[in-house]
């Protein structure tokens, strides 16, 4: 079965062609970083008006790239939410129309469901049920992935994701958005021995598996402008980027170790955006290793936003029965446990 994927929930127009939930048989990502770097983040309107001069052509390409008549496509895959509501009408708009015209159904996806599925399209690949921590410029979230087409949230950020303190941090010390990469580029500078600048670790005794990243983010924003403002001291910023590393690495890894051992399982995986970060994908090796566990990273090039994810996490909905109507809405926020083609009357 070959499915279209499109993804448009955030900054890059995405559309791919995936067979069978595993085979990417193309996929094309157009990134509107540069347009929106000027602004220091994502600005919505200019993301929704790029995705709708950029969508047709994305997913042209990507029909193109996979050597595939429209005719073959059995299904569109849509990611539905969460994300900019402007931004993911665009997509969603975009893709009834395509799944009308070919007469082929259309199928919703949620893009958390999305990152966990860029799992399955590497070899070898998890086998559910296992822990997954979602970690990206808008989420994190630790889920036990209970079947191919259903998780449960096991804990979440309370405020911030661990990609915007990320990105946030960064900006401060000058890099522009998003500095994720470049502020793990910058940590790897520093000596492995060199001190470390104090930052808060916030644990919740009554939500062991809930994380928080608000503090730190302004923690690292006080560090950078009290250093600043003393003459006699000057900020060693590749010492605090491996600071901000080792304090991201042990938040994420440690609960994601307990959730494996609070919900018995054997596997542990990582996905999202900032599942390319060298230090915690380090640190996540070392504490497989150290707990005996069973871990999965994606390649780097599936770590962020892109269609193939959003056509296998369609797959794998689609075989346990889901088919949106082409009245299906898209949502800005939206849990990962819900029914996807069924949200409409919620
Ligand atoms: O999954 P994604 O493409 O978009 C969302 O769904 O949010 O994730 C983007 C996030 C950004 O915050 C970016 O800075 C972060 O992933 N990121 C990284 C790295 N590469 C991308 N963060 C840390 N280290 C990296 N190497
Ligand atoms: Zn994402």
């Amino acid at each position: 079965m070959k499915i279209l994927g499109i993804e448009t929930s955030c900054d890059e127009t995405a559309a791919a062609v995936v067979e069978n939930g595993r085979t990417v048989l193309s996929s094309e990502v157009y990134s509107q970083i540069a347009l929106h770097a000027q602004y220091g983040g994502v600005v919505p309107e200019i993301a929704s008006r790029k995705h709708m001069e950029k969508i047709s052509l994305v997913a042209d390409a990507a029909i193109k790239a996979a050597h595939t008549a429209k005719g073959e496509i059995d299904a569109i895959a849509v990611t539905a939410g969460p994300g900019l509501i402007g931004a993911l009408l665009t997509g969603l708009s975009f893709a009834k129309a395509a799944a009308y015209a070919l007469d082929i159904p259309l199928i919703p996806v949620h893009h958390i469901k999305a990152h966990v599925a860029a799992l399955y399209l590497s070899t070898p690949s998890p086998e559910p049920p296992f822990i997954c921590a979602v970690v990206s410029g808008g989420h994190t979230l630790f889920l036990d992935v209970l079947s191919y087409d259903t998780v449960r949230v096991l804990g979440s950020t309370k405020d911030d994701a661990a990609g915007e303190l990320f990105d946030k941090t960064a900006r401060v010390l000058g890099y522009p958005y998003p500095g994720g990469k470049a502020l793990d580029e910058l940590a790897k500078t520093a000596a492995k021995d060199t001190p470390r600048y104090p930052l808060p670790l916030p644990k919740f005794d009554d939500a062991p598996l809930d994380c928080s990243f608000s503090g730190l983010k302004t923690a690292v924003i006080n560090t950078v402008h009290n250093t600043r403002a003393k003459k006699d001291e000057s900020l060693d910023t590749a010492a605090l980027a491996l600071s901000i590393m080792d304090a991201v690495s042990y938040i994420i890894v440690s609960r994601t170790v307990l959730a494996a051992k609070l919900h018995n399982r054997r596997t542990i995986a990582l996905s999202g955006g900032v599942a390319a970060n060298s230090f915690l994908r380090q640190e996540l090796r070392a504490a497989s290793a150290a707990h005996d566990l069973e871990l999965f990273l994606p390649p780097l090039h599936l770590c962020g936003d892109n269609a193939a994810m959003v056509a296998a996490a369609g797959y794998f909905d689609h075989l346990g029965g889901s088919v949106a109507h082409l009245s299906q809405n898209a949502f800005s926020s939206l849990s990962p446990e819900v029914d996807m083609a069924h949200i409409n009357s919620r």
